[in-house]
């Protein structure tokens, strides 16, 4: 079994974490992840105080490991933001800030509450001022993920981060949905990764089964980095744009952004529509190019175990037969 200092910071049995997606409300994803010795997190970005609550509960229903409570600093509701740290959870997760934003703060009062903190990170600069704030993990996002991303590749990102944070424990995160991607990422200097795109496609998730098969039939080249979500829900991200399925609403507005502001209202209510009704091409799917490496629905808890499984098996078998030769 793979242990690294980040089990022991944030409690868990495997250096897997579930990355918090504010779009896709599953308590049961969360639960599955975090009872399989992994850690959830439940993106709270579109969540009133009260269904703050409620997702907790149903998360505390299943199981008694930590996990996390997931927040966007730039658009962050202090109520609800409020109402998660008097539910104490083990772990509050941070990501995008503005940049003026003061982010020692919102670090400082998780800490208060008795929650540890990860701070995800797109570039160097924001992991160090992640890691000044007094973050406990600090998330190195590389751009091939799913949703909103910075611009430098995994690759590069976790080594520079590594670097640049000395000892606090990095977790690698975009483009990793399998063990090889864990074993890379341990090589790289991280303690472990975060995924989302692997987890959209589990059983636990609550996309549409049109949206699960999307990230099962795609070869990984099918996504696009684009403001074209963002324009349509009247968001302006600090700082990223946004990897989704490139489909038929997106290939619509690509190039054309001015008009989608124009017809903004319109195009928000079809994309409510078309999600409800798992329309895959006018609906905005955020998956990252690893979607090429997922091949079934599985349980979330079997993935963390496989995950943990082949990371294991690389890093001891072959890592061994190679340092032979
Ligand atoms: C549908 C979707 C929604 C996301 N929403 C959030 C969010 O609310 N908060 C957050 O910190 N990260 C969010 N992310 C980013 C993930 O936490 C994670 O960094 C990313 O998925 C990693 O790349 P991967 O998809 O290749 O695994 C989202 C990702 C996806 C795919």
């Amino acid at each position: 079994m793979i242990r690294t200092p980040v089990c022991d910071v944030l409690q868990i049995d495997h250096p897997i974490a579930l990355g918090g997606m504010g779009s896709v409300y599953a308590p049961e994803l969360v639960a599955a992840v975090s009872g399989a010795g992994g850690l959830g997190a439940m993106g709270c970005h579109y969540l009133t105080p009260e269904q703050v609550h409620a997702g907790t509960a149903a998360i505390r229903k299943v199981t008694n490991r930590p996990f996390a409570l997931n927040f966007l600093l730039f658009d962050i509701e202090e109520d609800s933001f409020a109402s998660a740290l008097a539910l104490r959870p083990s772990v509050i997760a941070f990501a995008w800030p503005s940049p003026e934003q003061a982010v020692t703060p919102y670090v400082e009062r998780a800490h208060a509450a008795g929650c540890k903190v990860t701070f995800m990170a797109g570039g160097v600069a924001e992991a160090v001022r992640a890691a000044q704030a007094g973050a406990d993990v600090i998330i190195a996002q590389g751009t091939e993920g799913g949703g909103h991303v910075g611009w430098q590749t995994t690759m590069t990102l976790v080594p520079m981060v590594v670097d640049a944070v000395a000892s606090v424990p990095v977790l690698a995160a975009g483009g990793i949905a399998d063990g090889r991607g864990l074993a890379a990422a341990i090589m790289l200097g991280a303690d472990g990764v975060l995924l989302g795109t692997r987890f959209l496609a589990s059983r636990e998730s609550s996309l549409h089964p049109n949206f699960k098969q999307a990230i099962l039939e795609s070869d990984g080249h099918d996504t696009l980095l684009s403001e074209i979500p963002d324009i349509a829900a009247g968001l302006v991200w600090p700082g990223a744009m946004s990897r989704s399925r490139r489909n038929r609403f997106i290939e619509r507005w690509a190039g054309r952004e001015w008009a989608l502001r124009q017809h903004r209202a319109e195009a928000r209510a079809a994309l409510q529509t078309a999600r409800k009704n798992g329309d895959v091409d006018e609906a905005i799917l955020s998956m990252g190019q690893d979607a090429g490496l997922v091949h079934d629905i599985a349980p979330a808890a079997e993935i963390v175990s496989r995950i943990a499984e082949e990371a294991e098996r690389i890093l001891t078998d072959r890592m061994t037969r190679l340092a032979r030769k």
